[in-house]
C-alpha cells in the first residue's frame, strides 16, 4: 500500500482536473443521501479496487454534498477557493510538511509568516505581529481569548477568577460564546442600538456594572455573520487601549474588507487590536482549513500558549532574541498541516491588486441586490446591506415556506440560500462572497419567491 500506483493517480488526476476546469456546479446536497447499503461492506479485510471506489465516490458521495465553492452557495458563509491555491493545496499535501515547527520546515514558516506580516500590514497592526495559520476562525478565537484571559487575570490579581469577564455583544460569533465557556469566563453582555457595538455602549454598560473592574477585554466583530455589521472597531479598540483592557477583533468573515476601497477605513481601528482574526478560506480565496490568528505581541501569545515537554525542547532552545518560531506555539495545536501555504501561493501569483478587485465584485453585487429588491414588490429590505449580506423579506410569507422555498430552490439547482432569524422573524438572508456570482442568479432567485 505504499507503492505508487499510476494507474489510480491519473485517474486521480483527471477527476481534479476536470473538478477544476469547470465551473462548480452547486451539487445537491442531504437531499441526495447515500443509502447505507451502498456503504455496507466497503470496509473489509483485503480492501477493495480504488479505481471502483473512486468511481463511487464521483457517482455517489461527491454529488451529495452541496459544493460550497459554487457561484450559486449563498448560504451560511460560503468559500470561493482560487484555483491557483486549490492546486498549491494538492502540492502542500504531498510534500510530507509538517508546519508545527521551525526545526522541521523553516522555509515553509517564513512564508506562511509573509502571509501573516502582510495580512497584519494591511490590518494596520504594528510591525512584529505574528501568529499563525489555524483551523479556522473559531478556533483563533479560542486561541485569542485563551490569551487576553491570562493577562487579564495577571492585570487583576485582585478580582477572583472565576469573575473575570470579556465584554461582548449578541451579536459576536457563537464561537466567541462557546470559548468564553471553554474557559470559564462569563461575558458581559453589552446592549447595542441596531446590533452594532460601540463605544458609547460599552461606556454605559461598565457605568452601569457593579463590577467593572471585572471587565478584562473587549471583543469586536468586523463584519457580523447574521447581518455583516461591522461594530465601531476604531471606538471600541480606543477604549481598551486606554483601559488596560485585551481588544480582540474577530474578523473571520468579514476582515478581508480591509481590501476594499469603500470599506476598509471601517476597520482602520484594527490598529489597536490586541489579537485579530480573519478566514482565508471564507472571503479571501483560499480553500478549507484556513484561519489567520494575529497577535499585537506574539511573545505574550506563545509564553501562554506554547506546548512543554521534554521531548519538544528540541523546539525551544533559543532565548527570546533568538526564537525560532513555531507556528505550534500560537494557539491550542500541535502537529499541523501548513494550511497557509495555499493562500500564501494565491496571494504571491494572483497578487494584491485581484483579491482587491474580487473582494469589492461581493460588496458591490450586494449592494445592487439591494436595489433590486427595492425594485420588486413582493420583497422588502429588513435592513440595509452589511459588507456582503442581505437580509430581505417576502412579504406575508412564515418559516415553513421559507424552508420549503430553500429546499426547492437547491432541488432545481438555481441556488443554496437559506433562511435566518432577525429579531425573532424569519427572514432570507443571501451572503455573496464568490466573485462569480451573477446579477442574473440574484434575480433568478428573487423572481422564485413570486406565488
Ligand atoms: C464572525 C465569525 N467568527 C467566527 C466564525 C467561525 O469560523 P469557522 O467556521 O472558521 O470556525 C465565523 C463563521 O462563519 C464568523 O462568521
Amino acid at each position: 500500500m505504499f507503492e505508487y500506483n499510476a494507474q489510480l493517480g491519473d485517474a486521480v488526476f483527471d477527476y481534479c482536473r476536470d473538478r477544476l476546469s469547470h465551473p462548480v456546479p452547486l451539487d445537491f446536497g442531504s437531499l441526495v443521501a447515500v443509502p447505507e447499503k451502498d456503504l455496507e461492506g466497503l470496509i473489509s479485510p483485503e480492501g477493495k479496487d480504488p479505481e471502483l471506489i473512486l468511481k463511487f465516490f464521483k457517482e455517489k458521495l461527491a454529488p451529495s454534498v452541496v459544493s460550497i465553492d459554487s457561484p450559486g452557495f449563498l448560504a451560511f458563509i460560503p468559500n470561493a477557493p482560487t484555483k491557483n491555491s486549490l492546486l498549491f493545496d494538492m502540492v502542500v499535501a504531498c510534500s510530507g510538511l509538517n508546519g508545527t515547527s521551525w526545526l522541521e520546515s523553516a522555509g515553509v514558516v517564513e512564508a506562511e509568516n509573509q502571509a501573516l506580516a502582510f495580512l497584519a500590514q494591511r490590518a494596520g497592526m504594528p510591525a512584529g505581529s505574528g501568529g499563525a495559520f489555524v483551523s479556522g476562525g473559531s478556533m483563533g478565537n479560542l486561541a485569542s481569548l485563551t490569551v487576553g484571559r491570562d493577562v487579564g487575570r495577571a492585570n487583576r490579581p485582585d478580582v477572583p477568577a472565576h469573575l473575570l469577564r470579556f465584554a461582548i455583544s449578541a451579536d459576536a460569533h457563537s464561537s466567541i460564546g462557546k470559548a468564553l465557556h471553554v474557559l470559564g469566563i462569563n461575558a458581559l453582555l453589552v446592549e447595542t442600538d441596531d446590533h452594532r457595538f460601540t463605544r458609547a455602549n460599552l461606556e454605559k454598560a461598565l457605568a452601569n456594572d457593579d463590577n467593572p473592574e471585572s471587565v478584562i477585554g473587549v471583543v469586536a466583530t468586523s463584519g457580523t455573520t447574521n447581518a455583516g455589521i461591522i461594530d465601531d472597531i476604531e471606538g471600541l479598540g480606543s477604549f481598551a487601549r486606554e483601559h488596560g483592557l485585551w481588544y480582540h477583533v474577530d474578523g473571520a468573515y468579514g476582515g478581508a474588507a480591509i481590501f476594499s476601497a469603500t470599506h476598509g477605513d471601517l476597520l482602520a481601528g484594527l490598529r489597536h487590536a490586541d489579537s485579530f482574526v480573519v478566514d482565508p478560506h471564507k472571503w479571501l480565496f483560499a480553500p478549507l482549513d484556513c484561519a489567520a490568528l494575529i497577535y499585537r505581541n506574539p511573545t505574550v501569545a506563545r509564553k501562554i500558549l506554547a506546548q512543554e515537554a521534554s521531548y519538544l525542547d528540541i523546539l525551544h532552545t533559543g532565548d527570546d532574541e533568538n526564537y525560532e518560531w513555531n507556528p505550534s506555539d500560537f494557539a491550542i495545536h500541535l502537529s499541523r498541516r501548513a494550511r497557509g501555504l495555499p493562500f500564501w501561493f494565491s496571494l504571491v501569483t494572483n497578487g494584491v491588486d485581484a483579491y482587491e478587485t474580487a473582494i469589492q465584485v461581493a460588496i458591490d453585487l450586494a449592494e445592487r441586490t439591494a436595489v433590486m429588491i427595492g425594485g420588486m414588490d413582493h420583497v422588502e429590505l429588513v435592513r440595509p446591506v452589511g459588507l456582503t449580506v442581505v437580509l430581505f423579506r417576502r412579504k406575508g410569507w412564515n418559516e415553513e415556506r421559507y424552508t420549503l422555498w430553500s429546499r426547492q430552490l437547491l432541488a432545481d439547482q438555481i441556488a443554496f440560500v437559506t433562511p435566518t432569524k432577525w429579531e425573532g422573524e424569519t427572514v432570507a438572508r443571501l451572503a455573496f462572497l464568490h466573485p462569480d456570482t451573477t446579477d442574473e442568479l440574484v434575480r433568478q432567485i428573487l423572481e422564485s419567491m413570486r406565488d
